[in-house]
């Protein structure tokens, strides 16, 4: 038995987004570049601003002593403050530096989170769809993952939450502007969210964090506003990175941000600083933090997201597809098309049924299933405007010969 069973198991669900993207490399090797329409991947396709360059080489050439060195897990002090303000802005509170961890990326936030505030057996609530890794990063601190049905829309489901809800649950994550949604929720729905968590912590006397993973907060469209979950409920942690707002996603640097309206954020705080030394962090990257911190006026093109975003949705609207029309981020997510005439149930489902379909025409999509939410598909659109365009009428021939097949 080389390696343990869980990972054995975990690497049979493999996650579908690596899945196509794999098939998206062995189509262009068969059919060549110019044939392949990949829409699977949502690693952001802009480069870094060119402050990032220039911040990144007088970070590098400080000749000061001890810049490479360990630090507080938390990390640099300094980097903290810098980070504390900004995240300040964002949620509409004073949040201290003392509530703000450095980490790798929001997913070893995520990690350094779950593993501070999980004991075995504890649940952790998601709305469908939902980030597949979620699933993973659950299961690595012994936790059950429990999804919970959106209304329609993908709004959060206040009625499905209560029903969701246990004396085991230990956090609700939510993930806004949504990935593979578009989705930006509401204050509306925040609302709805922390009533019913306010309600279950009254009754059961444990009240649910709710986690917010918003490494796509600054990526929303015709100005719509991100509301702050801090203002909407007490016991909220924030997670973050400059992955996608900065197109740094190799360079594995993010924050958690824990709200000072929490009964007890500092017990939260030193967690956090146990959990990213023990998980092996130690500490997010040194040489990040400093260039990051000198960054946090600036963003991606958010233009550029939503006029590519823009256009795929208009050619796909316009060849009869069905979405919800995308607030943020950079995907879209999409329904199934059916067919016209009933057709035998395909047994791998409609979405991998669907998506094997586009790939035979060079169109590579995630299934929803990947998701939680088989019956759509996921398209990322950080890829350029030709293979946009070049895909649309490929698009329309597929939903065509599909309706036709049925
Ligand atoms: C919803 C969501 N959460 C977390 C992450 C992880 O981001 P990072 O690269 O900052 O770890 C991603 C990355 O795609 C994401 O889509």
């Amino acid at each position: 038995m080389p390696i343990s069973r869980q990972v054995a198991e975990s690497l049979g669900r493999a996650s579908w987004i690596r899945r196509m993207s794999d098939e998206a490399r062995a189509l262009r090797a068969e059919r060549g570049a110019g044939e392949v329409f990949d829409f699977s991947l949502g690693n952001p396709d802009l480069e870094p601003p060119q402050a990032f360059g220039e911040a990144l080489s007088r970070v590098a050439a400080d000749p000061a002593r001890g810049t490479h060195g360990y630090m507080p897990n938390l990390g640099y002090p300094e980097v903290r403050e810098a980070v504390a303000r900004r995240a300040s802005r964002d949620q509409g509170l004073e949040i201290p530096a003392g509530l703000v961890a450095m980490s790798a990326g929001a997913a070893g936030g995520l990690n350094v989170v779950l593993k501070t505030i999980l004991d075995p057996g504890d649940e952790v609530l998601a709305f469908r769809p939902y980030f597949a890794e979620y699933l993973f990063y659950v299961q690595n601190f012994g936790g059950a993952f429990v999804p919970v049905d959106s209304s329609p829309g993908f709004r959060p489901d206040p009625e499905a939450l209560r029903a969701a809800l246990s004396p085991r649950t230990a956090c609700l994550i939510l993930n806004s502007p949504n990935n593979p949604t578009g989705r930006v929720y509401g204050r509306e729905s925040l609302a709805a969210v922390a009533e019913v968590l306010e309600e279950q912590g009254r009754r059961t006397g444990r009240m649910p964090y709710l986690v917010a993973d918003e490494p796509y907060r600054e990526i929303a469209y015709r100005g719509v506003e991100v509301p702050s979950p801090m203002l909407a409920y007490p016991e909220t942690i924030v997670v973050s990175s400059w992955s996608k707002s900065l197109s740094l996603p190799g360079e594995r640097i993010g924050y958690v941000a824990v709200s000072p309206r929490c009964a007890e954020p500092k017990a939260i705080v030193e967690g956090l600083a146990f959990s990213t030394r023990v998980l092996g962090f130690v500490n997010a990257p040194a040489l990040m933090q400093r260039t990051v911190a000198g960054l946090l006026d600036q963003r991606a093109d958010v233009a550029s997201y939503e006029r590519r975003g823009g256009r795929l949705a208009r050619g796909l609207r316009e060849a009869g597809y069905e979405f919800e029309e995308p607030e943020g981020a950079f995907y879209l997510f999409v329904r199934v098309p059916e067919r016209a005439a009933p057709a035998p149930a395909d047994p791998r489902g409609p979405d991998v049924a669907f998506a094997m379909h586009l790939k035979e025409r060079g169109l590579i999509a995630v299934p929803g299933v990947g998701f939680g939410c088989p019956g759509y598909f996921r398209l990322s659109y950080c890829v350029s405007e030709a293979t946009i365009e070049g895909s649309l009428p490929r698009f329309a021939e597929a939903l065509e010969s599909w309706r036709r097949a049925g």
